[in-house]
């Protein structure tokens, strides 16, 4: 081989290896607005614990992530949650650059912003009206400010322990600070912890520990402490070291007006808040470094993982941003368990299985396989040591559930797809049955007094003995439809292990939601809907456009009977035979939407515009609604139909792009249509699904006309797992622009159905 030859091979090589960088299609300000919640600060990787970025203040408006576009910013802080609601949670391990000498470090230090903020992956930069411009870069455990003051200012750092994001709306949810600490050690930095506690899942106190470290020594360096935010002078305190339960924290004055500020943060001490930082964000470390280390790790990680054969910027974007969304938390705590030692891997931050499971879940389960197997035995490893999985947990405690015990659905949707590893099963389904059998203790939560909102099934005892869920239970018709798919969890997981009598025995229980249908119950045109039941049998007069305050003292939750009629999605066979068959089937989804029941933004209904696909020949319906649902969303600001819920709404149009939606729990995807003509989808182990599409345009032709799998002719309107999953395989897609009656062949199973 001439060297001549080598060259120009090795060039080839270069640029068919050369990373794309995904991230310049991503927008970190995707859904920040418009109640999306979304994190526009820096995340240096997919799960990391540090979450750097501003808090806002703004009137009485809740700032969940954080951040709000416009407002006054009091604080850059480490932590924060990604696309919540209820109440804020985090906003702790802060700090503020001010100019001066900072006469009382407990008056309002917020400045306003001399511009927006601007932002990238791995990259934040927020210029104040004090002409103090700061920028913020991060890896998984540890944060740099760079802040630059202007030239001949007293450059000043304030560190307030008592720092932490407020609520205003009044529901008891707002987090308090309970008591911190800080010292100043002799070499400049410094270390101490806060302890704070409440927020949306009303945790009882919990510690946060953080060490940090400048780029000069200090020219002055004094402690606080007082109380209150007026104007009157604090009192610096003379000591080195403080603390207590009053505001506390930290002042700093420098010389050079460039100052750059590292901070690491530990659950377990600042002993380990210090080593994450000197190992990951050493002193040498510049921000472009940071930066360029953020944007590879997401590239590599999460966005390569979806290609697409499109140079339509407006539609890459969407793909990229949603998919940067998808993966901001849970947050890998793995050894920074303060709860207990394990050699299981350790996954909080969940923002709700409520919310995941019906399309995060099973999409991260497809993007990030080796996380997803962490995050499965760090569900089970909860359970062993607190007692029960969560369906949301955040500052290392359970809480707060909505409906079902929905860890039951996640885990059986990694059984039923044969996630194994180093999974211990035999504990997964024990875990499942404490949520199956096992009431948890009440928590006397004032919004739902009657049961448990930490963790499990509150409404168990009801479940056990009547086999529905009476009024003596708040939300107690939702709950019920959803402990039956959670039941239906347990029977798959049974029957995968070969457990048969508690397979029969959870198959039956998975049919509950039966229980509650009342055949009577008419709405425009219909009846049969689930309804509340009394003890003695009878069923309570409901109307079905109605879920009187549809909130936690409600008989449904966040949705009216016309959604959770719908959601008996292990049974639909059954669901249709008491709708009244195929025709009246598909008029009630129609209703849904010509009712304007149907909210995109709202996870209860997410599944119901695709149920079409259990009626042969009206996929195509399927498939209108689709594309229907894609035209809400866009990269903007304001471009989620709804909160994020952790990455929930990210989801749901990242399934929509790739023209399949998963039945958890099941094996099952409804097909859709692709919106591009060519993706694939890394699945890890060198396998990969390729979907491609001719004659179609997402826009105006994209009804299906036929379809190949794996290069065999497909009249199903559904794949299974092993079959485009398991071993990677192909899909062949003709679109066009009207529909044509190709799903003549088996409709999807209804694993439950039978026994009606
Ligand atoms: C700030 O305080 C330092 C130390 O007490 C003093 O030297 C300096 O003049 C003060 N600067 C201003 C702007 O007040
Ligand atoms: C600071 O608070 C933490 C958490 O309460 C505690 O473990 C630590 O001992 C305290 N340190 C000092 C110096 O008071
Ligand atoms: C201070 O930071 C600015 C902005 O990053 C930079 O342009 C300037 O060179 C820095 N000055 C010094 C003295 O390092
Ligand atoms: C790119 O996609 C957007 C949104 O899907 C569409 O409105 C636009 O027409 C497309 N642009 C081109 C050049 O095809
Ligand atoms: C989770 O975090 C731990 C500790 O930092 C790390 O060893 C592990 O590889 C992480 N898991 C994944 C899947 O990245
Ligand atoms: C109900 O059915 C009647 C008779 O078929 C029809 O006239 C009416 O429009 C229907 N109403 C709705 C809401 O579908
Ligand atoms: C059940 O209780 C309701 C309300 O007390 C009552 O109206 C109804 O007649 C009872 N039904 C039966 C079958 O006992
Ligand atoms: C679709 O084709 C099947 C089989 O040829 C036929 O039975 C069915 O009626 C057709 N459905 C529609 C909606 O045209």
């Amino acid at each position: 081989m001439s060297t001549c030859l080598a060259a120009i091979l090795l060039t080839a090589i270069a640029s068919v290896t050369a990373e794309t960088d995904f991230t310049q299609y991503v927008n970190v300000f995707q859904g920040t607005t418009g109640g999306g919640n979304r994190f526009p600060g820096v995340v240096a990787a997919p799960f990391a614990m540090a979450k750097l970025g501003p808090d806002v203040q703004s009137g009485t408006t809740d700032a969940y992530s954080g951040y709000l576009p416009s407002g006054n910013i009091w604080g850059f802080s480490m932590m924060h949650e990604s696309g919540t609601g209820g109440a804020p949670k985090y906003g702790v391990v802060s700090q503020m650059p001010v100019i001066g000498n900072v006469s009382n470090p407990l008056a309002d230090l917020s400045q306003e912003r001399a511009s927006a903020d601007q932002a990238k992956v791995g990259y934040y930069k927020a210029s104040l009206k004090t002409d103090v411009v700061v920028e913020l870069a991060a890896s998984e455990h540890a944060g740099l400010y760079q802040y630059t003051f202007p030239k001949a200012s007293t450059p000043c750092v304030v560190v307030d322990v008592s720092h932490v994001l407020p609520s205003f709306r009044g529901l008891g949810w707002e987090q308090h600070y309970s008591k911190g600490n800080i010292s100043i050690l002799p070499d400049g930095h410094y270390e101490g912890s806060g302890t704070y506690n409440n927020g949306w899942n009303l945790s009882p106190d919990w510690n946060i520990y953080f060490c940090g470290k400048f780029n000069q020594k200090p020219s002055t360096s004094k402690t606080f402490k007082g109380t209150g935010t007026g104007t009157t002078l604090a009192s610096y305190d003379t000591t080195n070291s403080v603390s207590g339960t009053e505001r506390l924290g930290a002042v700093f004055s420098f010389k050079d007006t460039n100052v750059t500020s590292r901070v690491g943060i530990s659950y377990i001490s600042s002993v380990n808040a210090c080593q994450h930082l000197d190992k990951e964000i050493p002193a040498t470390t510049s921000l472009q470094s940071l930066v360029d280390r953020a944007r590879s790790t997401w590239n590599t990680r999460v966005l390569s993982k979806i290609q697409t054969s499109s140079t339509n910027a407006t539609d890459l974007q969407l793909l990229y941003s949603s998919l940067f969304g998808m993966f901001l938390i849970p947050s890998n705590l793995t050894g920074e368990n303060p709860g207990w030692t394990s050699s299981e891997p350790y996954y909080s931050d969940v923002f709700t299985l409520w919310d995941t499971h019906r399309s995060h879940t099973p999409l991260f389960h497809i993007l990030e396989p080796v996380v997803y197997e962490e995050f499965i035995r760090s569900l089970i490893d909860i359970w062993r040591h607190d007692g029960f999985m969560p369906d949301a947990r955040s500052s290392n405690y359970n809480g707060r559930v909505q409906g079902g015990s929905n860890a039951d659905n996640v885990l059986a949707d990694a059984y039923v797809k044969g996630v194994r590893g180093a999974i211990n099963w035999a504990d997964g389904f024990s875990a499942m049955v404490t949520d199956a059998e096992t009431t948890p203790p009440n928590n006397h939560d004032p919004k739902a007094p009657d049961s448990s909102t930490k963790e499990g099934r509150g409404a168990l005892p009801d479940w056990i003995k009547y086999g529905y869920i009476t009024p003596a239970f708040t939300r107690a018709v939702s709950r019920a439809v959803e402990y039956s798919a959670n039941d239906f969890g347990l029977y798959q997981v049974a029957k995968g292990l070969g457990k048969s009598a508690e397979a029969q025995k959870y198959l039956e229980r998975s049919r509950n939601w039966r229980n509650h249908w009342n055949p009577d119950c008419t709405s425009n045109n219909h009846s049969g809907f689930v309804v509340p039941r009394r003890a003695n049998g009878s069923f309570i007069e409901q109307d079905p456009l109605s879920c009187g305050g549809c909130y936690w003292g409600d008989a449904y939750y966040e949705d009216n009977p016309w959604v959770y009629s719908m959601n008996a999605l292990h049974d639909v066979a059954t669901l249709k035979k008491y709708i009244g068959g195929d025709a009246k089937f598909v008029d009630r989804i129609n209703k849904l939407f010509d009712l304007k029941i149907f909210n995109a933004g709202n996870e209860p209904g997410f599944t119901s515009p695709y149920l079409y696909n259990f009626v042969s020949g009206m996929q195509h319906m399927s498939v209108k609604r689709s594309r229907d649902i894609g035209k809400l969303y866009n990269s903007g600001t304001g471009g989620l139909p709804g909160n994020s819920d952790a990455g929930a709404m990210e989801s749901n149009i990242l399934w929509q792009m790739i023209g399949l939606w998963p039945l958890t729990g099941q094996t099952t995807f409804l097909i859709l249509s692709p919106w591009f003509s060519q993706m694939t989808i890394d699945l890890g182990s060198g396998k990969s699904l390729k979907i491609s599409s001719t004659g179609g345009n997402k826009d105006t032709a994209f009804y299906v006309q036929s379809l190949q799998v794996n290069g065999k002719a497909w009249d199903k309107a559904w794949v299974t797992w092993q079959d485009v999953f398991a071993n990677g395989g192909t899909m062949d897609f003709v679109l066009g622009p009207s529909p044509a009656n190709w799903t003549t062949g088996e409709l999807p199973p209804s694993l439950a159905a039978g026994d009606a």
